[in-house]
């Protein structure tokens, strides 16, 4: 369901702070484990690049904002290299999609309309697929699922996934 208050805008180099704040928040998507500090996760190289430098060319994001212009989430795509990897790599010509809703906001629609707003930036910029990494568990896996991503390589917890933008 989507949300009147809530609107998307194109994410710039002043919201690397936010990205980093929903990075920080998808590294700990589970409450039960303990959770990293903001510290840990950028301090580790692994973490770390999905935000690095942000922007860099080819990067693409975008914001979800409250009526008040906060920043409430974000998803941004970025390519990795077969020498420095995401999670989610399949190619270096296939970004990879980081995706956070801060807590109050969630369940609201903003994460699928963040996605179906990346999804169009995507396309526009010519990229055919979009790949991401997600654990089993994370209620974000029926998300993607339902958003169109498929599974294509299985680990004991976690699905490399990709989503087909355009067969050109
Ligand atoms: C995953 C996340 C981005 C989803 O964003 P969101 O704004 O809450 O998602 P939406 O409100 O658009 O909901 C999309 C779907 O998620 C699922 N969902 C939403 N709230 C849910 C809840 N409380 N319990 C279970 N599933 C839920 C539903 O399948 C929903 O589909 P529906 O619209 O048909 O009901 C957000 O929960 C989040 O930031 N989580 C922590 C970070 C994270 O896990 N990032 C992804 C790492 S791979």
């Amino acid at each position: 369901m989507s949300d009147s208050r809530f609107s998307l805008r194109s994410a710039t180099g002043d919201d690397t702070e936010f990205l980093a704040d929903m990075l920080v928040a998808a590294v700990n998507w589970d409450p039960a484990r303990p959770q990293a500090s903001r510290e840990q996760v950028l301090g580790d190289r692994l973490t770390a690049h999905y935000v690095e430098g942000w922007p860099r060319v080819g990067d693409l994001g975008a914001l979800a904002v409250d009526t008040g212009g906060q920043p409430i989430g974000a998803v941004w795509l970025r390519l990795f290299s077969a020498d420095d990897p995401g999670y989610g790599f399949v190619a270096a010509n296939v970004p990879e999609l980081s995706l956070g809703v801060v807590p109050p906001w969630r369940g609201r629609g903003v994460g699928r309309a963040l996605l179906t707003e990346i999804t169009r930036q995507a396309e526009a910029s010519g990229f055919t697929r979009m790949c991401l990494s997600v654990e089993r568990a994370n209620r974000a896996f029926n998300l993607y699922a339902g958003e169109g991503f498929t599974t294509v390589e299985s680990g004991p917890d976690s699905d490399t996934m990709i989503k087909i933008i355009s067969r050109q």
